[in-house]
């Protein structure tokens, strides 16, 4: 399972990246306006920082404008996807620029029949958010399950990015059904290293260390 992580906070990225446990990074228009930053100013610290794929988010609405966006974006550099909303603008923009070669991760899915749509445009990524539908007590790892089933049905490629992820049980259960990549808030990735039981046992380990004769390594 590949993990993104979900921020344009490059310092939040900085820090992941440290772990050497991110693949790539997930924007969109409301992470950009939180860092207070201007929009190719954290594109390009945040290509600096991480050699994998970043998502960076069109605003046109219209699909001559979305596909005029997106292919600006994915000339910026090498790893830019270009993001666009699954809309009926959003599926035919799709449809051209995968025909040419440029990578797309569709986004804004909340239904499995708008995810094959998706896939059938061609898109690189389907990003179905599951905590918004859990918000308005829909089940959003069920949405998950459905679409990975639905892809291997029929052999898509498009990868499934598990988004909207708002706790460690959503990276848990969607790697159990075998999506492709989960992007997370750092809060998330931090919740996923700790385990109190970890702290306690290191904590009796050391201890029992100081009564080792010598107690030294090196
Ligand atoms: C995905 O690419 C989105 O940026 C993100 O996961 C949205 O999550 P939210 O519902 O926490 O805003």
């Amino acid at each position: 399972m590949k993990f993104f992580l979900d921020t344009a906070d490059i310092k939040e990225i900085r820090e992941a990246h440290d772990l050497g446990l991110i693949d790539g990074v997930t924007t969109n228009p409301s992470l950009v306006a939180k860092t207070g930053k201007p929009f190719h100013k954290v594109a390009e610290e945040i290509l600096k920082v991480v050699d994998g794929p970043i998502s960076l988010e069109v605003v046109a609405r219209d699909t001559s404008h979305m596909i005029k966006e997106a292919r600006i974006l994915s000339k910026i550099h090498k790893n830019v996807v270009p993001k666009i909303p699954l809309t009926r603008e959003g599926l035919k923009a799709v449809k051209v620029l995968s025909t040419e070669g440029i990578s797309i991760n569709q986004t804004l899915c909340f239904s499995a029949t708008q995810a094959l749509l998706s896939a059938k445009a061609g898109a690189a990524y389907i990003s179905p958010f599951i905590g918004r539908l859990d918000d308005i007590s829909h089940d959003g790892l069920q949405l998950i399950q459905d679409i990975v089933t639905i892809y291997q049905n029929y052999g898509f490629q498009t990868e499934v990015l598990v988004a909207s992820i708002r706790h460690p049980l959503h990276v848990l259960e969607a790697a159990k059904m075998g999506a492709h990549v989960a992007t997370m808030p750092f809060k998330v990735l931090e919740q996923l290293i700790n385990h109190p039981l970890t702290d306690m046992g290191l904590e009796k380990f050391l201890k029992d260390w100081e009564k080792v004769p010598g107690n030294k390594i090196v």
